[in-house]
Parts: structure tokens; sequence; C-alpha cells
């Protein structure tokens, strides 16, 4: 993960790269620096922890240089300490680096036995000391980065300034995003369009591979075969986005909110609401009658956005749907059907594990479609097709409204493929439809349950361990209510299918255990109160989420009910997130916790 800029410019750039850098602080923010050139000198701020740290250092020394970079970090190789953090240095080159380069080990023995000093415990630093033997036998800035990086494996984007050089940044892209951005005499490098947005809305992508060198009027591509080659200016909408909390404490409850709107809007990219059936907003370049198995891959909550889906898409596809979290998948050798239809789910459409996922599917033949909240991402490129979730950008670490929305564009996708593959009726898709429009008025009226909610999280917040239930998409559900909670709260907390408690975690239950039930009035509701009836006799303490109906029939002590408005069951999972989600976000704010930035943890993670 970690956040990398550079700026080139006629003004002092340390202001701007800061501003970026807060644009990038989801990919990771355990600390933060920038180096500048004063007088032609590589000069260097850094500081452990959140960006303001570093903010507090340059006001008290600030920097005034034309040209430099910055970077936001998520600690892979070294703890958070300023003297981890980047910009890495020696006398004539400084770099920012994203990404892990997985043979430093070797290159650091190398370059130490050659008389080089390492500071730091990162891998990063290596690639400077690296560049620097280039430097130090002769070669020019360009000569010595083109040398270095096909000593680098691993994952990088990286960028690069010199000792001396005003008029020369230089980025290099292997499995790590880098976007090169063009102003008005001056030029930029950013991890995302998004961190360019408040300067420039002109931007390349970097192909993997390549490597630019920057003037401050113009970019000059190589690609990995060493030929000169130019990359499209694309407009970038990412300026359209305001990347502020509005009204709201946290970007969590803002996205939390915002859910019945864009959840709304991405149903009316997806359906066709006066005929009352799915039009996909693109062709798909395959025959869905012709397609044997869809496989999914996803990590975090998009992965259970895609296990949800699984659910829809058995049900209306009739396809068999193999689901894997990507850092498995990627590496387990997985026969594939040659009429097969790989669909990844990723909100960055960057995260490591599932583009190999989708790298290994192509290579294996799939079609790939690909479920993502940002189209110019990488996942995005290298897709046949995309379905993109109108989300807008999500800047909480935990995902909310990113989540709705996957499911929102997968279960229009599961119709849409149940049509064209026969297996479901006009009729019954006309019902979906109509139960999909319903959904953005549940969520707004499910919110409105955020008092009640709220009032819950007291006695939440002192519980040691929390287990969810739930059956059908409502098991999934309960794997994101659990993740919600331990990611923000720092609670621990696991999910269940509700019929598996008696298998093994029913041993947990005492009174000191809440157990939250998701349970929707659905074909299964008996037997989820059958399992309620279980937890209740051994002293479990009980929290429903449900309808009147299911309040009623629950037929058990409950200690609470997060009471949900009436609906049809089938698409429940995108209403009940409401719930899940507040009750996650009122438990983490009452303990204090950081819940747009929880420890240790970043939002794009182009690691592995
Ligand atoms: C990180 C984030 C999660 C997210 C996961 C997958 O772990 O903290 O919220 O679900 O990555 O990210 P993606 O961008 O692929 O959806």
């Amino acid at each position: 993960m970690c956040g990398i800029v550079g700026i080139i410019a006629n003004e002092p750039v340390a202001e701007k790269i800061v501003e970026a850098l807060r644009r990038l602080e989801y990919r990771g923010y355990d600390s933060a620096g920038l180096a500048t050139l004063e007088q032609g000198h590589l000069t260097r701020r850094r500081a452990a922890g959140k960006l303001k740290n570093l903010e507090e250092k340059l006001r008290q020394e600030p920097l005034h240089g034309t040209i430099g970079i910055g970077h936001t970090r998520w600690a892979t190789h070294g703890r958070p300490t300023e003297n981890n953090a980047h910009p890495h240095a020696t006398k004539r080159v400084a770099v920012v680096h994203n990404g892990i380069i997985e043979n430093f080990r070797e290159l650091r023995e190398e370059l130490t036995a050659q008389g080089h000093v390492f500071v730091s415990e990162t891998d990063t630093e290596v690639v400077a000391h690296l560049v620097d033997h280039e430097l130090q036998s002769g070669k020019s800035p360009s000569e010595a980065v083109a040398a270095a990086l096909p000593r680098l494996r691993g994952a990088f984007a990286l960028a690069f300034l010199f000792e001396g050089a005003e008029g020369l940044l230089i980025g290099a892209r292997l499995g790590a995003p880098l976007a090169v951005g063009y102003g008005t005499d001056a030029m930029y490098l950013g991890s995302d369009a998004l961190a360019l947005a408040p300067f420039t809305d002109r931007i390349s992508y970097m192909e993997d591979g390549d490597w630019v060198v920057l003037d401050r009027n113009s970019a000059h591509f190589t690609n990995a075969k060493g030929q000169s080659v130019t990359r499209p200016h694309l407009r970038s909408q990412a300026s359209a986005f305001l990347i502020d909390k509005g009204n709201h404490r946290h970007f969590m409850a803002k996205e939390i909110h915002e859910q019945p709107e864009v959840v709304g809007r991405t149903l009316a990219h997806y359906l066709d609401m006066s005929q009352g059936c799915v039009r996909l907003p693109f062709d798909l370049p395959f025959d869905p009658a012709q397609i044997s198995r869809i496989t999914i891959t996803a990590c975090g909550t998009a992965f259970f956005a895609g296990l949800i889906a699984k659910y829809w898409i058995e049900r209306f596809a009739r396809l068999p749907v193999e689901i894997d979290v990507a850092s498995e998948f990627r590496y387990r050798e997985a026969p594939m059907d040659p009429q097969g239809l790989m669909i990844v789910v990723s909100q960055s459409g960057e995260t490591a594990d599932t583009l190999a996922g989708l790298r290994y599917a192509k290579q294996n033949g799939q079609n790939i479609l690909s479920v993502v909240n940002v189209t110019t991402s990488t996942m995005a490129r290298e897709s046949d097709v995309i379905a993109p979730t109108l989300a807008g950008p999500e800047i909480g670490v935990a995902s909310t409204k990113a989540f709705t929305c996957q499911l929102t564009v997968l279960a229009c996708l599961a119709v849409a493929l149940g049509r064209a593959r026969g297996t479901l009726s006009p009729e019954v898709e006309k019902t979906l439809v109509t139960e999909l429009i319903a959904l953005p008025g549940l969520m707004a009226e499910a919110m409105k349950r955020e008092a009640a909610i709220e009032s819950l999280a007291p006695a939440l917040a002192k519980a040691k361990d929390v287990l969810y239930l739930g059956r059908g998409t409502s098991y999934p559900l309960a794997l994101e209510g659990a993740l919600k909670l331990k990611e923000i709260s720092y609670i621990h907390a696991e999910g269940y299918a509700a019929g598996e408690l008696k298998h093994g975690p029913i041993a947990l239950i005492d009174e000191a255990m809440p157990v939250i039930v998701i349970a929707p009035f659905d074909h299964v509701f008996e037997k989820t109160v059958s399992n309620m009836q279980e937890v209740a006799a051994r002293g479990g303490k009980l929290i429903l989420i449900g309808d009147d109906n299911a309040e009623r029939d629950s037929a058990v002590a409950l200690q609470a009910t997060i009471k949900m408005p009436t609906m049809a069951p089938t698409f429940s999972a995108i209403a009940y997130s409401i719930p899940v989600q507040l009750l996650a976000y009122h438990i983490a704010v009452f303990m204090g916790k950081d819940v747009d930035q929880p420890r240790n943890l970043a939002k794009s993670v182009t690691v592995e």
C-alpha cells in the first residue's frame, strides 16, 4: 500500500505534496515524509504517525523547494518509526516506494559488501542505494534508474528525486499503481488520480513495467522492453468529488448515510425502471448461455459481497459459483472451465491479491468481469468488461457504501444472467426489480433506527467477544458484521452460519457473550429461531436484527431488537447492512476509536 506523490513546478511544492498525501492517507498512515531540493540539496522531513505530525514538523522547519516527492506509509518491512519513514535517501538520490522489494536482502548484502551503509529496517532503502551505486559509476539519473529497475523483484511504484537535478523527477511502476498528471508548467506523479485532483484532471496511467522521466512540461515513458512509448491522456473524473465529511463526524458516518442515494444511483444505472427489467449498461463480450461456471474472487469486505452474490447467481442463473479469497485463489492452481466467467470484486480495483487472481484467470482462458468502484483502476483496465459501482470515493477505511453498491451491481448481474440463460421468467424478473427499486427507501427507513442502535453501544462496548449469526445471505452479512466490528472497535468478533453454531462456537456462549442475530423474515427464519433458542438456553445475550414478524415469532428472551422495516427477503442483505454498519460504528465511536483510520489497516492493499 502506501501512497506516493511527486511534484515538479515553478513554486514551492511542500504544501501541495502534503495536500496530495492527505488524499492518499487511506493507503496507509503509519508515518509520512517528503523531500525537496533546497538550493539543489536533497532535504527531508519525516514523522512517525499520522500526516498531521509531518505537517507540524513542516511548520517548524519549512521546505521551499520547487520539486519534491512525498509518502504516506503502511509499514511492511520495519516498524513505523521516523527512521523507517520514506523518503529513503543517500547523498545523491531520494526515493519513495509503494510495494515490496522481495529480493531486498540479497541486494542489501551485495551493496553492503560494496561499502553502502544502511540506516533503516526497510526494503525500500536498497532502491536508493542501488540507484546511488549506478550514479557513482558515472551514469546519469535516467541511466541509473534504467540499470537499477531490472534488478528489483516484487511490486513497486517508485518516485525518485536527485541531488542537484532541479528539473527532473523519475517514476516507475511494476504491480502497484502510478499516475502521471499534466499541469501548467508543472507535472505530477501520484498513486491515484484522486491525489492529484486538486492540481490537474489530465492524467496518464502508467502500464506495468513502465518508467517515466518528467520535467516541468512533459513526460517521457519507457516500457518494460526499454522502448520509448506514449500513454494516452485521459480526463479524470476525480476532481468532481469533494473529499469532505459534510455535517458528519467521520467519513464512515457520511458514507453510511450516503447509501440510499448511491445504491439508488447504481440501480438507476442498471435497471430499466419503467419496463421493470435489468438493463446492463454494457454488452457482455460472451454468451451467458454458454457459460458453464462462475468463479468469484475478492478480498475483505468485497469477498463477502461476492459470497452473498453466490446465493443470488446460483438461484437465478442456475450456474455453479465458486468463490475464494484472492490470496488463496491465486496460488491454489484451481482448474478452470474453458467457458468460465471470472468475476472480481474490488472497491479500489488495485488490491494485489485480487489482481493476481484476475491475471491467473485470464491466463486460464476465463472471461473477466470486474465489479469495481474505480473505473480507471488496473483491474478495470485488465478486464474484458467492467461493471462499475457508483458509490463515489470511499474514504473511511472500513468499507460501507462500496459494499452495498457491490451487492446492488451483483444482484442486477445475477438477474440479468438468469434472464439471458432462460432460468428466470420475465414475471419473476419484474418482481425482483420491484424489490430492488424498494431498497433505497428501506435503507433510509433503517437509518432512522440509528438512535436506538447508538443506545446499545455502551453495553456492547464492554464485550470482549461478539458473535454474529445468520443463515442464507445473512450468513455472509454476519461475517461482514463481525469484520466491521473488529476492524474499527478492536473487539474480537466472529461471524457464523447460524446452523453451524452447535458444531463448536456454542461452547463460547455464556452471560458475557452478546450474540447478534441477523434474521430477516425469510424461508430459513424458523431454522434461525431454533439456533436462537440454543443460545438463550445457555444464557447468551441475544440481539435480533429483524422486523416485527421476526420479533414476534422468535419466541425467546431478547436483550434488544434492532427493528427493521418489513421487506421482501431476497435482497434483504443490502438493507440489513445499514444496522450492521451503524452498530459497529457507534460501538467504536463510544470507545473513542479512530473509526476512519483504524490501527494497522489501510484501504488499498497493493501488497500480498
Ligand atoms: C482492505 C480494506 C477493506 C477492503 C479490502 C479489499 O483490507 O481495509 O475494507 O474490503 O481491502 O479492498 P478492495 O479495494 O479490493 O475492495
